[in-house]
């Protein structure tokens, strides 16, 4: 935490809609533009880089607040924090394609196991400041576990519904980390759909992807924290598994706010968004040239966090996909499931489903040409890979009969 920092020194100006570009005020709350798109935080970055180095972030600790000049939150006292350290990026040498070189981002160090956290503890910390108290969101798990902690630890009462396959642990933290939460028979969209329609009756604040402006700047510490670990400098190619998107859209936004004010210089990171075959509205859209994508039918992949058949975010993923010279790419559950046990057993780094299929589309992409192995990449995993079942175990010793020794070669 920075004591030092001003109260109400944010550099925030106003919202503004993605789409139409139309202005919304600061300091009050918001759920999407006129247009029904999202809203992005838009800063005085002269007033910003004006204020704080380099030098200055360095000496300050190494958690998300590092950045607090580039976040919204004003008064100190309304951020919740369950203390959002940095996370590791690791060099993976063995899971290398060629001569450059590729590194794990590890953000299932962050609280409640998953990048979420970074997300959840912006759009709880805001939702504080413009006092709200009760809040609803479909999720896939990880969002909605961050949400219950993060929801819990501001006072707040969090509704929460998940399809009824999400992975068990993700249901049970929910429940643990005291939100409510309901299992429904459909997908993260028609979550969506009951959240929606309870805003009237209920009186809740819809903290789905993107429809609350905050969790993108949350997300967008993955950016900032990138850059100040490599030296302000920045990987030529990022794979990120992308769902509903907040991540590689805050990252990209991170980017261009660095590069505005002269932090970051050259060419920035190519953005690939990664997908799975059995759900890749992204994609499909890339690939047809559009600029918002169809709804997937039958959407399905064991990477649960990248089930998101539709996303409201869709053009912004696109735009930063294109604009960055990337693209978007998907594999298939056997390629996933293939890439979990490989980082695993050449690299001991238990990586997450929606991880995994980072490293499974930087091997298909090294094939195809379109990454040079020359590139340096960083591939995201994130979530912790103990929030997922994991392939049985059953050796055992009797200790009762004499131990076979001629077994341990
Ligand atoms: C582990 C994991 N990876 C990736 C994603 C997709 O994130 P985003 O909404 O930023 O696209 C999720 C979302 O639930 C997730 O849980």
């Amino acid at each position: 935490m920075l004591d030092s920092f001003p109260e109400s020194q944010t550099f925030v100006t106003h919202l503004e809609c993605g789409m139409e570009h139309d202005h919304y005020a600061a300091d009050q709350l918001h759920g999407l533009s006129k247009a029904g798109k999202p809203l992005l935080v838009k800063y005085d970055l002269n007033a910003l880089a004006q204020s704080v180095s380099k030098e200055d972030l360095a000496t300050r600790p190494a958690t998300l607040w590092r950045y607090r000049e580039f976040l919204p939150v004003r008064k100190s006292e309304n951020i919740v924090s369950l203390g959002e350290i940095h996370t590791p990026l690791i060099p993976v040498p063995r899971l290398q394609g060629g001569n450059g070189s590729v590194w794990i981002k590890d953000e299932g160090r962050l609280p409640t196991g998953s990048f979420k956290a970074r997300g959840l503890c912006m759009a709880v910390s805001m939702a504080k400041e413009l006092g709200v108290t009760k809040v609803a969101m479909p999720t896939n798990g990880n969002a909605g576990a961050a949400l219950a902690a993060y929801g819990t630890r501001a006072g707040m009462k969090s509704f929460i519904f998940c399809p009824d396959d999400t992975p068990e642990i993700n249901v049970r933290e929910i429940a643990a980390q005291g939100a409510h939460v309901w299992r429904v028979n459909g997908l993260i969209n028609d979550c969506g759909k009951i959240v929606a329609q309870g805003k009237e009756p209920v009186g809740w604040f819809d903290f789905s992807t993107l429809k609350e402006p905050y969790r993108i700047e949350g997300k967008k510490t993955m950016g900032l924290e990138l850059a100040d670990q490599m030296g302000w400098q920045v990987p030529d190619v990022i794979f990120y598994p992308t769902g509903g998107g907040t991540g590689l859209i805050g990252m990209w936004k991170a980017f261009n706010e660095l590069k505005e004010i002269g932090w970051l210089k050259g060419k920035l990171p190519r953005m690939v968004a990664v997908q799975a075959t059995g759900c890749a509205p992204m994609v499909k859209a890339y690939e047809a040239g559009k600029e918002h994508a169809e709804l997937w039918e039958n959407a399905h992949t064991v990477a649960a966090g990248i089930r998101v058949p539709v996303a409201v975010g869709d053009f912004l993923i696109l735009r930063a996909v294109r604009e960055s010279e990337g693209f978007a790419t998907a594999v298939n559950d056997e390629q996933i499931t293939a890439a979990l046990d490989e980082a695993s057993q050449k690299e001991g780094f238990l990586m997450c489903p929606e991880g995994a299929a980072t490293y499974a589309a930087y091997k298909q992409e090294l094939e195809s040409g379109r990454v040079s192995p020359d590139e340096s990449a960083v591939l995201f995993n994130c979530a912790s890979g103990l929030k997922y079942e994991l392939p049985p175990a059953d050796q055992a010793i009797n200790i009762n009969q004499p131990v076979d020794y001629s077994l341990f070669v």
